[in-house]
């Protein structure tokens, strides 16, 4: 009975010496220290020993039984605080942690793709200040000084001559008064407007696009833009031409695109007319090239702007602009 019981608790310090996880550990305990456990089995026999035995075997188990809950106990605080001599436990043949990707807004990856076309047919991707100069958001852009635009209404001054810039045309300025043509660019970025509703957010994107060279004419923009449009929406979307004003271009258009929901045939998202309106433009107004110093004898040129927005929401079939600016993972993590 006693070189049993020595022999157990040998083999009890040698496992425990070699356990490295928690699970094991509980493994450990059941086999030796459970209620059906080796240790508690053999402590059971001693009541069969004979009376001047039991006593002494008695003594020696529970000494045995007590030093092995002790180094139990330290074993399980060194497993616990992770720090072994011999490091931690590891499975190495656990498959690795993944680690979450991140990736662009839906806005990003619309900017991202209508410069990518755009430069394919070589325009320059520009930038330009979103808090601008009353002179370059309006005054420039041939709007005039009591045009409703610049009512306090739509616009967010700073001061008397600073304002946040209510579309990107004010580029088309800074670009011109730097360069002489040929100027080709596209500017991405984002506008202001006092404006908030279902279908309106006080800040949305625009990408403006701006040609100027000897010869320009509005089969030219014609031409530029049907071929954006059919690269972004499909070669079998119709295009429409609208007239329209725009102060700094003359003559001004706005372009529609065939509704993509219904295909035309009119819904809820076209206002039953089976069109939406997509982008503004038109033959550079030969008042603006007064302020940028262009001889309009010389040189004609086209520009466009277009909402981000509004294409993201019917590439992707979007009902809700707002979505855009909430940061919803849920919402985000689809694009
Ligand atoms: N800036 C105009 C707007 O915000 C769009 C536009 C750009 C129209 C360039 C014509 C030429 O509505």
């Amino acid at each position: 009975m006693k070189e049993q019981l020595l022999k157990l608790e040998k083999k009890a310090f040698e496992e425990l010496q070699a356990i490295r996880a928690d699970y094991e550990l509980e493994n450990f305990r059941i086999r030796f220290l459970g209620k059906k456990g080796l240790l508690t089995s053999l402590m059971k026999k001693i009541g069969n020993l004979s009376p001047d035995e039991r006593p002494r075997i008695g003594k020696l188990a529970n000494i045995a039984r007590n030093n092995l809950l002790k180094f139990f106990e330290e074993t399980r605080e060194r497993i616990l605080s992770g720090d072994s001599d011999e490091g931690s436990f590891q499975d190495v043949t656990l498959p690795g942690r993944e680690q979450a990707l991140g990736h662009f807004h839906p806005i990003t990856l619309m900017i991202k793709e209508v410069c990518r076309i755009f430069y394919g047919m070589g325009f320059r991707v520009v930038k330009g200040p979103d808090v601008e100069l009353d002179y370059y958001n309006f005054e420039a852009l041939n709007i005039p000084r009591d045009h409703p635009a610049r009512d306090m209404q739509d616009t967010f001054y700073i001061s008397q001559n600073v304002v946040l810039r209510t579309h990107t045309s004010p580029i088309q300025i800074r670009i011109m008064e730097n360069q002489k043509p040929p100027v080709s660019i596209i500017a991405p970025g984002k506008v202001y407007r006092r404006d908030s509703d279902v279908s309106h957010t006080p800040m949305f994107h625009q990408v403006e696009g701006l040609l100027v060279d000897k010869h320009v004419t509005f089969g030219d923009l014609k031409g530029t833009l049907i071929s954006f449009l059919h690269r972004m929406f499909g070669a079998e979307t119709r295009i429409r031409f609208r007239p329209s004003f725009f102060p700094f271009t003359e003559p001004s258009a706005e372009i529609d695109i065939e509704c993509v929901i219904c295909r035309g045939k009119g819904c809820r998202t076209c206002s039953h007319t089976g069109w939406l309106e997509i982008l503004g433009a038109g033959m550079v107004d030969p008042e603006v090239y007064g302020f940028v110093d262009y001889d309009p004898e010389v040189y004609s040129g086209f520009a466009f702007g277009m909402g981000i927005e509004r294409i993201a929401m019917l590439r992707y079939g979007i009902n809700d602009i707002q979505l855009f600016f909430k940061n919803d993972m849920r919402f985000l993590s689809q694009f």
